[in-house]
């Protein structure tokens, strides 16, 4: 039976962006070679607008029955007000949770045609290339009790728990682990234990696992010392291991010393080798519709999941070179572009780099 992708575009930008990487599955199938087929669903906003739910549970029987998931984005103003269970955020967390995604890799790296779209010098980033293993199904994200309650003198209080057993810590080490072993053999586990007891068990287990990794080397940061490190100098990272939220944020820095976070793919994972990927950034519903965004963290999030739930090493590499290659050439989406370059839009992009796949996939 052939495997199955389910596309999940949802808001914003996501539909069109979704659009330019299916055109490469589509690109890929017709070549024969992929043999997969391609489901669409729906999730976020768009979901509550169509379902009353923003992960309808047709959604969710799709991708328990599909090997990878390709997500858009979700989120808009137009669903900011409505109750709190049926944001839109709510369903990608709990796609999330649904599908057990626990470890979510998210890499920094800097393509050098676009070495100037950083706002940090260029020798602080030029070769930037780090990865984020973010805890993504535990943490304050989850954990409970959680709400905001009404106090005896009447004013609310809103609160949340960090919760972190060892289980959910040594699952995710192990990725960490494993993702610096494959790379330069440096890991750094960032936390808050001088002051949160949760992340102080995050830090005393991942130390212990460190004897089993005899190739990696090992080191902890407070999570403030983090933050100021990445921008003062970013390349003393190889990957760095973190919690939800704090991987949620430093992800976000990390991105922009790239210079676009229309540039990032990310990847999150199962036990199970499920997996679901999606752009780094959101659904920019200012920009929705105009054929403006850029597709290229879409295309680059397609280029992990060929890697990492269909094992198509090949085609991933060749992907990646298709996108440095149209970037070379001069194209550029307007968030990334500069003088002397020319400006295109959402569609052209993915056409540009179908071409050059083209030429590369034979
Ligand atoms: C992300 C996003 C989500 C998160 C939101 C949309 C729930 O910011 O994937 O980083 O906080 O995890
Ligand atoms: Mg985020």
């Amino acid at each position: 039976m052939a495997k199955k992708i389910l596309l999940l575009p949802g808001d914003g930008i996501g539909p069109e962006i979704v659009a330019q990487a299916e055109k490469v599955l589509l690109f890929l199938i017709r070549k024969g070679k992929l043999h997969v087929e391609l489901e669409h669903g729906l999730i976020g906003g768009s979901a509550v607008d169509e379902t009353g739910f923003p992960l309808p549970s047709e959604t969710v029987k799709k991708a328990k029955q599909s090997t990878a998931i390709l997500m858009g984005s979700v989120g808009g103003p137009k669903w900011d007000s409505i109750d709190r269970p049926l944001r839109p955020e709510r369903g990608l967390l709990a796609i999330r949770a649904e599908l057990g995604l626990f470890a979510n890799l998210r890499p920094a790296f800097l393509f050098s045609e676009l070495a100037k779209a950083s706002t940090l010098n260029r020798e602080v980033v030029a070769g930037l290339d780090l990865m984020i293993v973010r805890e993504l199904t535990g943490g304050i994200y989850f954990g409970n009790p959680r709400g905001i309650r009404e106090l005896d003198d009447g004013q609310r209080e809103g609160f949340n728990t960090l919760v972190y057993n060892e289980k959910e810590i040594k699952r995710i080490a192990k990725v960490a682990f494993e993702t610096a072993s494959k790379r330069n053999g440096r890991l750094c586990s960032v936390d808050k234990a001088n002051v949160l007891e949760a992340t102080e068990l995050w830090r005393e287990v991942i130390e212990k696992m460190k004897k089993d990794y005899p190739a990696v080397e090992l080191q902890h940061m407070y999570v403030d010392n983090a933050a100021m490190q990445l921008v003062r100098k970013p390349k003393q990272f190889d990957v760095i291991v973190t919690t939800n939220m704090f991987g949620d944020i430093l992800s976000d820095l990390a991105s922009m010393l790239t210079g676009s976070i229309g540039m990032l793919p990310s990847a999150s994972l199962a036990h199970d080798g499920k997996g679901m990927y999606e752009p780094a950034h959101g659904s920019a519903p200012d920009i929705a519709g105009k054929d403006i965004a850029n597709p290229l963290a879409t295309i680059l999030s397609l280029s992990m999941l060929l890697r990492y739930s269909l094992f198509e090493e090949e085609l991933a590499d060749k992907l990646e070179k298709s996108v440095a290659n149209v970037l070379e050439s001069g194209l550029r989406t307007q968030d990334i572009n500069s003088d002397g370059m020319k400006c295109i839009g959402t569609n052209e992009m993915g056409d540009a780099v179908v071409n050059n796949y083209s030429t590369l996939v034979s």
